[in-house]
């Protein structure tokens, strides 16, 4: 076993997919130990530039993702400054224009509505080509569809497609993501994790919750 979830490429001979907290270089991004991403269309370390879009630091708006996410090809995070302003009479973006206009340069955020941070939870599986927009949390253990078009949060452990993302269904019973969401097994040491990694792909989760220490 040689797990390092600080290396960049997690497969020998695949340059697709990468451990995603290898690639980034933005103090406004944050990615847990063992989230991957995988793009067979760009080169994924390039995922600061192809996918956290329209994140300028002068919104000081965050993309925080949790551990052991899985993003595929192509899902994008929409930040605040894709928001034109929608309380400006006109949503044409005069303030990005100051010069043009003679406005003032520090004035330049009124140009768009700020909406937030984006908060990914951990164990979140985002499908290909999802969109995630500003101000959006997405819960532990949740799974975003294939081109979803996530407008409002996301609870735990719920599966939501389309544009708008919708809940489709729970993944298990609320007995079991209530189990889940308190033993939080993705913060366990990783030999423990590695243990218990059969009750985990069963599906038994009182194992889990019983495995030693
Ligand atoms: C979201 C997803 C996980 C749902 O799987 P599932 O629980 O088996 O869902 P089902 O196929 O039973 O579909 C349930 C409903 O959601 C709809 N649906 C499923 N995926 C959808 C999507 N991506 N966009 C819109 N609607 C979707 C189905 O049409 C169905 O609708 P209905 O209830 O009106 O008939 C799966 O469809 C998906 O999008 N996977 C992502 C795959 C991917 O992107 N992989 C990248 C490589 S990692």
């Amino acid at each position: 076993m040689t797990m390092n979830p600080k290396k960049l490429y997690p497969r020998t001979g695949d340059r697709e997919t990468i451990y995603l907290a290898a690639a980034i270089t933005d103090p406004a991004i944050s990615v847990g130990d063992f989230t991957i991403y995988n793009d067979f269309v760009h080169d994924p370390r390039d995922f600061e530039t192809n996918n956290v879009l329209y994140h300028y630091a002068v919104n000081r708006d965050r993309l925080q993702i949790g551990k052991f996410c899985s993003i595929a090809c192509g899902a994008k995070f929409l930040f605040n400054s894709a928001n034109h302003s929608l309380s400006s009479l006109s949503t044409y973006p005069f303030p990005i224009f100051y010069e043009e206009w003679g406005l003032e340069k520090r004035d330049v955020t009124k140009a768009w509505d700020n909406k937030g941070d984006i908060t990914i939870g951990n164990d979140v599986w985002i499908g290909y080509e999802a969109i995630i927009l500003a101000g959006v949390t997405i819960g532990d253990g949740a799974v975003i569809g294939a081109r979803s078009v996530v407008t409002k949060d996301v609870a735990p452990y719920t599966i939501v497609a389309g544009a708008p993302a919708r809940p489709v269904r729970k993944r298990f019973s609320e007995e079991t993501i209530r189990k889940l969401l308190k033993i939080r097994w993705w913060d366990w040491p990783q030999e423990r994790i590695s243990r218990c990694l059969e009750a985990i792909q069963t599906g038994q989760i009182d194992r889990l919750t019983a495995s030693p220490q």
